[in-house]
């Protein structure tokens, strides 16, 4: 480990590969960088301090860059313990920015190194699970009146702030940026339903086609990881707790059921639900011989990995990211832990995603320090006309042209008279 009061990273010289990525993530982050162009001369950060808890990868360290474009100061930690690129992050220490991450991380470290962000202390946090607005809650309140808002990445973190919200216990505005549409609507649809099959992939090499794939939860993710499979070839199965969401998973062509029935008939089960133990003993013990489990979901909570240890006669780890577990003689293979795949054993959500989810980030921040009223205890949206924005650049990045609307339309559209 390589280490002073400002960084804790695995190696220092990681930092020139780390770079390269970092450059070749920008290319595909055209929205993110017209935004860091702008920061740049509107310094709208100045003087603001952005403490993280985001997966450290080479988008995060272009979202890191239009930050400080912007004029704030960053500290980063990583919000999982298997997510961090150790190169990304020793890049990220050389540009002298605070970092504590590396993959593989203990508990202890991890919150050591999410105490390292709370100490610097930060006008705005900016979360990918809710962990750094928890701690701070829990442990640092008296750093709560100079907190400005944070900022929330994913569905995970969403839910516990909501849960606060509830309990009236929020005590800061938090910006949900997982609800933007240039958020959940893309980075969730087709960047997890890319990169969870992409982690699969490199963690076993396991064919798609003409296997049953058990999706269980169909959000935003579990439609993108749904659709994926079956452009692989895949018989994907849906199993929901929802009832809109079941029926369009059906109208969508898959076959829907329960847990109990899927449990028999898959081949590879993919949890991406935000929820506890969605596959557990009942279901492990009549699973098939041979199957593989992989979990998309922020937390590793929703397979029962510990009760898979605690029934298997045997474990044994196959291959980087992959281990056998033998329950009532037969094999399931788990991947990557049972933590987020896609971050666990393959790279996250493709730049071109993370650029438009990042600038729901910048932009949040930006709006942030513009808005100093926002209600404190509340989870709220940021406008639609940001939202907008931010598809608007990214299209551009693309060189893609729209349409406008004509006067004629605008008035029709503004007018109730007209009918059949
Ligand atoms: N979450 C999912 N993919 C990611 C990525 N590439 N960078 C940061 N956070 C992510």
């Amino acid at each position: 480990m390589d280490s002073n009061e400002e960084y804790e990273v695995k190696d220092l010289t990681l930092a020139e590969q780390g770079r390269k990525n970092i450059e070749l993530a920008e290319l595909h982050m055209g929205a993110l960088f017209e935004i860091k162009k702008r920061f740049e001369i509107e310094k709208p950060l100045e003087g603001i301090r952005i403490g993280m808890a985001l997966h450290v990868t080479k988008e995060t360290a272009n979202l890191i860059r239009t930050l400080i474009a912007g004029g704030a100061e960053v500290a980063i930690t990583g919000c999982n313990p298997l997510s961090t690129q150790d190169d990304v992050a020793a890049a990220l220490a050389d540009e002298n920015v605070k970092v504590w991450a590396y993959k593989g991380e203990s508990t202890e470290d991890y919150y050591r190194y999410l105490n390292n962000v709370i100490n610097f202390k930060p006008h705005i946090t900016i979360d990918d699970g809710c962990d750094l607005v928890t701690e701070i809650h829990l442990k640092h309140q008296d750093l709560i009146p100079e907190i400005i808002a944070g900022c929330e990445e994913t569905t995970t973190g969403i839910i516990r702030l909501h849960a606060m919200e509830k309990d009236n216990a929020l005590k800061y505005p938090i910006i949900a940026v997982n609800d933007n549409k240039t958020k959940h609507l893309l980075d969730n649809y087709y960047g997890t339903g890319q990169s969870t099959l992409d982690g699969i992939i490199r963690s076993s090499n396991i064919l798609f086609s003409g296997k049953t794939v058990v999706v269980v939860g169909y959000g935003s993710c579990g439609k993108g990881v749904s659709l994926r499979a079956k452009g692989l070839g895949s018989n994907v199965v849906v199993t929901e707790v929802n009832n809109f969401r079941a029926l369009q998973a059906k109208m969508d062509g898959f076959r829907v059921m329960p847990m109990e029935e899927a449990a028999k008939k898959g081949d590879i089960f993919i949890t991406v639900t935000g929820n506890k133990h969605v596959l557990r003993e009942e279901h492990f013990r009549s699973m098939k011989d041979g199957v593989l489990l992989a979990n998309s979901g922020h937390f590793d909570i929703e397979i029962d990995a510990k009760k898979l240890e605690e029934i298997s006669s045997e474990k044994r780890n196959i291959r980087p990211f992959l281990d056998e577990f033998i329950v009532d003689g037969k094999k399931i293979f788990l991947a990557g832990e049972g933590r987020l795949i896609n971050l666990a054993a393959a790279e996250g959500h493709p730049s071109e995603v993370m650029s438009t989810s990042f600038c729901g980030q910048v932009l949040a921040c930006e709006y942030a320090v513009k808005n100093k009223e926002l209600n404190r205890k509340s989870v709220v949206q940021l406008p639609e006309e940001i939202d907008d924005e931010i598809a608007r650049l990214q299209l551009r990045a693309l060189n893609v042209k729209i349409d406008s609307l004509t006067d004629e339309q605008i008035k029709y559209l503004n007018s109730w008279q007209e009918g059949t």
